[in-house]
């Protein structure tokens, strides 16, 4: 029996989905905060445990008699590491024989400001001992959804990242590469670094978005203090602003542009062009 936890999130629904495709509901637990929100896998069989991160109590329940768990990073930024680390525990005193665990690239060397929360998990399930994959997931495709909405509206979009690349996959690539993991066999002990196959900058978007709508769309690299100053004017809160501009700066030091074919391998298919996420969104 394999549990996917944050099953209501965007990656572990896609999971899910993905799991149903190869394997009877009977054999998929849909681990979540809310139980409510998950009453549509509930009425196609899939068995329904309430998991919150938060509550050890609730997580060794819901892991009760797994196989295999998938362990979705937490949302909770800041909180992470602590509420994965419960997660571990729990898997280890539910006798869980294999967990698959999302993380960020490189995460154990990065000076991405997402690593260190990801190296921290990745070396509490290291230290527990417990059979292990890990998915280093580069970024999502749908990342910049709210870029491209808007520049395909007003002809241009800002950003501080410079002519730094960004090899990242859709949604739907990671979900397929973790649904070949759980129901696959000898990935135990491997790490993969899990990235599009081709990379792009954000003029290369740009260029993306304007074939997409007909128009021309000029991407406009600012220094990172003033991109600041327009995301706070726009109404940005100041930590995702913070986290914005950091991220860029991350992006423009080639933190997010490696790219190893690891993804393709796994998913058996090369990985989805940014282009066609574009398409898709403002086309
Ligand atoms: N690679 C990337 O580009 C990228 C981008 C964004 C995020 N991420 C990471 O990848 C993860 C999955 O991405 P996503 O797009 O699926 O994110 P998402 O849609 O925000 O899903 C996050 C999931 O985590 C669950 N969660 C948050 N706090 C929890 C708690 N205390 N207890 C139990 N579950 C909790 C959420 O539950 P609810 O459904 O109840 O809210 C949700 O199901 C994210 O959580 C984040 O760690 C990666």
């Amino acid at each position: 029996m394999i549990v996917v936890t944050g099953a209501t999130g965007h990656l572990g629904k896609l999971v899910v989905e993905g799991l149903l495709e190869k394997l009877p509901a009977d054999q998929v637990v849909a681990a979540v905060r809310t139980p409510e929100k998950a009453a549509g896998l509930a009425e196609r069989g899939v068995e329904v445990r309430r998991a919150d991160y938060t509550d050890p109590e609730s997580l060794v329940t819901a892991l009760k008699g797994a196989d295999k768990v998938l362990l979705v990073s937490s949302s909770e930024v800041g909180r992470r590491a602590a509420q994965h680390q419960a997660v571990i525990e729990a898997a280890k005193e539910a006798g869980v024989r294999h967990l698959v665990y999302t993380s960020a690239p490189q995460a154990t060397t990065s000076k991405l400001v997402l690593a260190p929360e990801h190296k921290a998990t990745e070396e509490l399930i290291e230290a527990s001992g417990l059979a292990a994959t890990i998915l280093r997931n580069n970024w999502y495709n749908e990342n910049y959804a709210d870029t491209i909405k808007q520049a395909a509206a007003t002809g241009s979009f800002v950003g501080s990242a410079g002519a730094g690349r960004v090899a990242s996959a859709t949604r739907a690539d990671y979900a397929a590469a973790a649904v070949a993991v759980l129901t696959g066999e000898g990935h135990e002990g491997k790490i993969y670094e899990l990235a599009g196959d081709v990379t792009w900058t954000n003029a290369d978007l740009a260029a993306e978005i304007g074939k997409a709508t007909g128009r021309e769309i000029t991407y406009i690299d600012l220094p990172a203090d003033e991109h600041a100053k327009v995301l706070t004017q726009a109404g940005l809160p100041e930590p995702l602003v913070g986290f914005l501009v950091a991220i860029d700066g991350d992006i423009k030091d080639g933190l997010l542009a490696e790219t190893t074919g690891d993804l393709r391998t796994l998913i058996g298919r090369p990985s989805t062009p940014i282009g066609v996420t574009v398409a898709e969104i403002a086309g």
